[in-house]
């Protein structure tokens, strides 16, 4: 087996924004930036606890009822189960990082008599040793191989009919290089299985949804208008750009379009928009778990969004999603991935 390597090819012309232009003229900056980011360990800021209110309230359930899975990785674990029933699996997982959720995913598949080889990929050279480090700790070092390359550039040989990403695909820049080569590796019968980011890109709002934030904003107090990463009050609310500069949501807005191109949905569960924001590492911080006003404020943000997801008046921002290559039937929420999919202006 050979390493398939990236051969120069023109992205759509639409799908190039100033942030990817940028990104491709600088590659060698960008990729130098991504692995002083992830130099060994997941970055270090941690999720705000009113991000795991909304989780365990708002997503738990659906993906119960969805995957009949408790955790993310149990979801990823049933999907490869249910995909694949029998025998030896090998899988292939795409900027693995530190490999953390690769081994939750191995213990419980190992817990319920499966063997398993996990190849993971990381363009961070001390991602993947400690990814490797981990693997020894858990005592699964014979079950993962990990292998450092840029994924936009080279695909690796294995004998992989599984693939993952996990929060990786929005670091991509070759998605059509990266999914074709998913399309071939997964043949008649494997699986592609991910959760990532789907919304604009850079993690920006669209207009619909940029209008809902600005009218919640508008409704806070002064002091859970403040960014914590750049510790400012912002008293009108301002969208941030996460890709500028960075692969951070690069592709964002590409990544669910360029699958329905390339393979079938099986399984489709989107979540995410107008709370998104208000969860997350910037502002997240201005809420408590413990506080009812702010659950509360929680509730109506994701009731919202619930209502005008099902009414396609919002799309989803997160996906979890299991692809095939066969024609096949689909489950999915709040709407099929094709209706979930937001065109771009
Ligand atoms: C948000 S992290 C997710 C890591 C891991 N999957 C997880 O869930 O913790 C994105 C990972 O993608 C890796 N990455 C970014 N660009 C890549 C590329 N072109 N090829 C391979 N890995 C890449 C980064 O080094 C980083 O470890």
């Amino acid at each position: 087996m050979q390493w398939i390597t990236w051969k120069p090819r023109k992205i759509r012309a639409e799908a190039v924004t100033a942030n990817l232009a940028f990104v491709q003229s600088n590659y060698e900056l960008i990729v130098s930036r991504e692995q002083d980011f992830y130099h060994g360990e997941r970055p270090s800021a941690s999720i705000p606890g009113i991000f795991t209110y909304w989780a365990v309230k708002y997503l738990s359930p659906r993906l119960r009822e969805m995957f009949n899975a408790a955790s993310i990785e149990e979801f990823y674990a049933n999907e490869i189960e249910r995909v694949a029933p029998d025998g030896p699996l090998s899988i292939l997982s795409l900027g693995s990082g530190e490999a953390s959720t690769e081994l939750e995913i191995a213990i419980i598949l190992v817990a319920r008599g499966r063997t398993v080889k996990f190849y993971g990929t990381d363009i961070s050279p001390a991602m993947s040793e400690a990814g490797r480090q981990n693997a020894e700790a858990k005592g699964l070092a014979n079950s993962f191989e990990f292998l450092t390359c840029d994924i936009n550039k080279q695909f690796p040989p294995t004998d992989a009919t599984i693939v993952l990403a996990n929060h990786s695909l929005h670091h991509f820049v070759e998605l059509e290089f990266i999914f074709s080569n998913v399309r071939r590796q997964i043949g008649a019968e494997g699986a592609f299985i991910t959760n990532d980011m789907i919304g604009r890109n850079g993690h920006q709002r669209w207009p619909e949804v940029r209008g809902f934030v600005e009218a919640f904003w508008r409704l806070l107090p002064v002091d859970k208008r403040v960014d914590r990463i750049h510790n400012i009050r912002k008293m009108e609310f301002k969208d941030f750009d996460c890709a500028n500069g960075t692969f951070e949501g690069i592709r964002a807005q590409d990544i669910l379009p360029l699958c329905l191109q390339t393979f079938n949905f099986e399984r489709f569960l989107g979540t995410g928009g107008i709370p998104d924001v208000f969860l997350d590492r910037m502002y997240g911080g201005n809420f408590s778990h413990d506080d009812p006003v702010d659950t509360a404020f929680v509730d109506v943000l994701e009731n919202t969004n619930t209502s005008l997801a099902l009414l396609g008046l919002v799309k989803p921002t997160i996906m979890f999603a299991t692809m095939r290559n066969k024609p096949i039937e689909c489950a999915y929420w709040p709407a099929h991935p094709s209706v979930a999919m937001r065109h771009p202006d």
